[in-house]
Parts: structure tokens; sequence; C-alpha cells
């Protein structure tokens, strides 16, 4: 949500910011900004758009040294150039980016700035105009840059040029993610490490209400208070070829392809050298020690937490709630004596699941985070972390993510459960091998899900997904998935819940996509699809192998039963895929979204 970027060394920063920006696009695509500095002071420029559209406007021959970033995704303000970052002073002395949201701009621009005259409608300006005053009022730029900070309530990363201070970036952080990237006679700032790879993999990572002096030869970390801090950098673990599309014309095809691998990565990043799949011992010793779990989510992850709370409730027997986080927080429910509260977030930075995180840890209950990204913020604060291995995933649609984490709570909970002597009857390796190659019968079987994509969804305005039991969780995720990306208005019902009135919505012709793969229930939910096929529902059945009927538009290959949702959700991928792609939808980036929700 947001991307800032920012570079000071011996190099020509503009192009090193425009990349980074094209990397940092899925934080939000509503308009950009670059600030450089030249021979002549600060420029800035900026545009309505995409990061195309700043291109256009950036002039190939002016040359900086030093410059910020920023790609932006709308919070106060509409989208447009005078709300696009950077912002400036009124004098034009300051420019500076900011992600995260400052919850007492009102009262600050009453208090302080009664005399300014705002030139945008964001919540941002109130920090360069803060700074401004303060350093009209006499103070140093360091000093009145720490005081703003300390006047600030909310989330911020910002990044700072003063005109007249040419070799510092000023760059502060709080609650919204932000990296110090170092190397030798050049030092960057970025919002998420991959922006800046194409520099340097050495990072350092900044701590909430830290500011930073960035030179091009060093960094210098303090505390609001003016302590200096020592941080060592790490390298970051990223491969430049992960962070390509490749041969692929989206990423979200090139992500849906990696499934069958991301399965199989996660059976060798949990195996022990005996060959058995293992857990850290304190992870399943506060399972097992608890009463009961909470899994916290939003979105997609929310839809694998469904899938979760069924693993855990079935192979450990530990009793499970799952929680949407932006509910949980302001509504807790009453608590088991000894809960365990399990953050499941691709990006480990929203927002909505961190300000859980925040207060269950305030009242002393033990925290695991379930997240792609080492070192994110929900990583560094829960007490443990489970990786989902699945390599970054820059579609702002989910689906690598996804699998991760089902296949991630499959483990989990199979672990625990034999960890505290229960008896599984089955080897989930060997299963969890099946689904692997099964996702990749799936992914061959794309043209399938095109010519699906084209039978179903053309002209159709609506659809509706249903699935009883697991398939009902699945049935959530395919319309999600489907929504995002085609703006086809799609719903995902528990197959007996449709005929309690939204069946009222079927008409002649509205596909009903129809997960049959759970036996226990596979007459009820083909019963569910006679009924809306009664009322005109174009169906489309996929089946599972061995419970296929005549009719069924498609056969899923055979898993575990308790496996399904991991194969049951790529031709609801793919499908959705395709239907974007004839309603030439922008896949990757779909309007009004943005893959990292930083803020609340
Ligand atoms: C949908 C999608 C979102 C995220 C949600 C939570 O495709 O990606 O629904 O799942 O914003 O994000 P994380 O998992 O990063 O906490």
């Amino acid at each position: 949500m947001c991307g800032i970027v920012g570079y000071i060394g011996e190099n020509d920063s503009k192009e090193i910011l425009l990349k980074g920006l094209e990397r940092l696009e899925y934080r939000g695509y509503d308009s950009a900004g670059i600030a450089l500095h030249t021979d002549e002071g600060v420029t800035v420029l900026k545009e309505k758009g995409r990061i195309a559209d700043l291109r256009k406007v950036v002039d190939s021959s002016l040359l900086s040294k030093a410059g910020i970033g920023h790609t932006r995704w709308a919070t106060h303000g509409i989208p447009d150039q005078k709300n696009a970052h950077p912002h400036q002073s009124t004098s034009g002395r300051f420019s500076l980016v900011h992600n995260g949201v400052i919850e007492n701009y009102h009262h600050l621009q009453r208090d302080y700035l009664q005399n300014v005259s705002m030139k945008s409608d964001t919540d941002t300006e109130v920090i360069v105009q803060l700074v401004e005053k303060f350093v009209e009022d006499g103070l140093t730029t360091e000093m009145a840059f720490s005081h703003t900070l300390s006047l600030l309530h909310g989330s911020y990363a910002i990044a700072m040029l003063d005109a007249e201070e040419a070799d510092i970036i000023f760059v502060a952080k709080n609650k919204s993610p932000l990296l110090l990237g170092v190397g030798e006679n050049f030092n960057v700032v970025v919002s998420d490490a991959m922006a800046m790879l194409q520099v340097t993999n050495q990072f350092v990572e900044l701590h909430d209400k830290e500011m930073v002096l960035v030179r091009k030869e060093a960094v210098t970390i303090k505390t609001l208070d003016g302590t200096q801090i020592e941080r060592a950098p790490y390298t970051a673990e990223l491969d430049m070829s992960d962070i390509e599309k490749g041969m692929y014309p989206h990423y979200m095809l090139k992500e849906i392809e990696e499934q069958p691998n991301v399965v199989r990565k996660i059976l060798q990043a949990y195996e022990n050298e005996k060959g058995e799949l293992a857990i850290d011992a304190e992870i399943l010793q506060a399972v097992n020690y608890a009463d009961r779990l909470y899994i916290i989510a939003a979105g997609t992850s929310y839809h694998a937490g469904l899938v979760g709370k069924y693993y855990f409730e079935k192979i450990t027997g530990i009793p499970v709630e799952v929680h949407i986080s932006s509910e949980f927080g302001y509504n807790m429910p009453l608590l088991s004596k000894k809960p365990l509260f399990l953050f499941i977030t691709q990006s480990g930075e929203t927002a909505d699941s961190r300000q859980v995180l925040v207060k269950t840890k305030a009242l002393g209950y033990p925290t695991i985070t379930v997240t792609n990204v080492a070192g994110s913020t929900l990583s560094r604060e829960a007490d443990y972390t489970l990786l989902l291995h699945a390599g970054p995933e820059i579609a702002v649609a989910s689906t690598k993510a996804y699998t991760a984490q089902v296949a991630v709570l499959a483990l989990f909970a199979y672990v625990a459960a034999k960890d505290s002597g229960k008896t599984v009857d089955f080897d989930l390796k060997k299963e969890l091998g099946i689904v692997a190659n099964a996702i990749q019968t799936l992914v061959d079987s794309k043209e399938e899900m095109e010519k699906i994509a084209h039978e179903f969804l053309e002209v159709s305005r609506n659809a509706f997904y249903i699935g009883r039991n697991l398939d009902f969780y699945v049935s959530l995720e395919g319309a999600l998935k489907l929504k995002e990306i085609s703006y086809i208005q799609a719903e995902g019902f528990a197959g007996g819940e449709l005929k309690h009135g939204t069946i009222a919505l079927i008409e002649e012709g509205t596909p009903v996509f129809s997960l049959v793969t759970q036996k226990a229930v596979s007459l009820n939910i083909r019963g569910n699809v006679k009924e809306v096929v009664a009322r005109g529902a174009n169906p489309c059945i996929l089946s599972m192998e061995g419970m296929e009927e005549e009719g069924d538009r498609y056969v899923l290959p055979k898993v575990h039963p308790y496996l399904t949702p991991l194969v049951a959700i790529i031709p609801l991928q793919l499908i959705s895929y395709y239907a974007a792609l004839q309603r030439d939808c922008d896949v990757d980036k779909p309007r009004n979204l943005a893959k990292s929700v930083t803020v609340e």
C-alpha cells in the first residue's frame, strides 16, 4: 500500500528510482512521482496513473545523484496529480513521500498550520509543511524533522529531501514497512527489498519510531530522542529470476504455474535430517499447550485459514476459531483460558492483522505468524514464524501464497498431531507429493480452463460458486479471484445456503461453478446444483475423480480428501485469469487494489 524508494550515491538516481517504483507498483498504482536533487535544486515530477505515465514526463537528460519516489494507493484525497507524492512545502524547499496514514493530521493543521494554504487533500502534506514551519521557527532540518515525527499519530514510512542539503535523505518509519539498502558509495531506501535488488542485496531493518540520515557513504539511525543505533545489514535471500516475469505474459500466470513446485519446496523446507516432516519444537509446544487456536487473517489468507481450522480440528482435535482481522481487534470474542494466535498473512504487513497482533501481545498471549516474507513486520513481532516458501508473489491477486498457506497449515496440523501422540492414518508427505503432481496436471490443462472461461463467463455479469464442507471454503476463494481481477460480481456460498435467499438472483444462464470433491456431501451438493438448474442456471460442475457423473464439466485428479482445496482452487484461478483476459482487464494490477494493505 504505497511504495517508497530513495537513492543517494554516485550514479544517476532517476533510472534506479523508476525501476524500483516499477517493482513496487503492486503496492498501489493510482499515481506516481519522484523528486530529484539536481544542479538547479529539487525537481518534482508526478502524474496520475502508473509508472509508465510518470516515465513519459521524466526528461531523460535530467541528472541527479539523489532522489526519492512514490507509487500511491489513495487513502486521503482522490487519485489525481495534486494528491500524488512527493508533496512539497510552500516554499518548495522540502519534498516528501509517505506511506501510511496520519490520524491526527486535522489537529496538526489546526494547531500549527492555520496560515498555510494546503495544496492537496492528503494527510501527508501536513508533515512536509510542519518541517518547513519548524525550520522557519529556527530549528535545523534534522531537528524539525524529528520534532515533526514526535507529533504524528498513525503509521508512516517517510523519505524527505531538503533542497538546501543535497547530501542527505531524511527517512523515518513507524508501523509502515521500510528498509535501508546499503552499498559501496551509495545507499537506498525502499518499502520492499525486491525493488532494489538490482543495486544491492544488503539491507538494514528499521524499527518503529526510528529516523535515519541517509548519505551516500553512511546511514545514521537514531531514535526520536536522538540515541544513535548500530544495526548490521542482512543479505536478502532473493533471486532476480524470482521477481521477473520471464516469458510469461503476466505474473499471475507465472505464479499459478509455480504451484506444483511451491508444494514440493514446502516439503523440502519442513523436512528434518531423517526425512520426516518437522516443525520447530517450541512452536509445537505452544500448540499442544493451547486449549484453542485463533486464526486471524484477511481476504485470501482468511479463506486459507478456514481450511486450516478444518485441519487442526480434524487432525489434532484442537478447537479453532477463524476471524477476519479487521473485525477481531475491535470486537474481540470471549477467549478461552489458553489461547494461541495464528496470523496468516502472505505479505506479513497487513495492518488489519497487525493491530490484532499488537493487542493480543499486549494481553500476553502467544503468537505465531504464517507468512511468505521473512523479516516482515508480523514475522518480526510474533513469537514464532512459519514461512510459506512460495517465493515472491507479485500479481496482486494471490494464488501460490494461498496454496502454500493451505499446504503449510496441513503440515503444521499433521506434525502437531503426531508430536502429541495422536494417531494419524495417512502419510502427508506422500499425499502432498500426489497433490503436486495433480496441480501440474491441472496447470497443463490450462487451455481447457480458457475454454470454460469462454463458455461460462464471456457475457455474464455475475457468477456463483457453491460447495459444501471444504469445497465451501474453496468456493469463497474462487469467487474472490474472479471478482477481483475480472470485475464480474461473484459470490461463494455453502451449497445448502443458496436457497435461503440468494437463489432469487439465479436467472436464465447464470453461471454456477459447483465443486464436488467431498464424498460425504456429494449427493447434497448435486441436489443443490439441481435446484439452481431448475431456475435456469448454467452449471459448471468440477468433480473429483471417482465422484464424477455424466455432464460434469471437468474432472479433477484424485487426491486425499483433506487436500482437495489445493487442487480444486487451481482451475478456479485459471478460469478467473482467462475471464479477466477476455475482458481486457489488467490482470496483475486490478483496479482499486494493492497487494500489501498497510492501512486499517
Ligand atoms: C486477494 C488477496 C487479498 C489478501 C489480503 C491479505 O487475492 O491477495 O485478499 O489475501 O489482502 O493479505 P496478506 O495475506 O498479505 O495479509
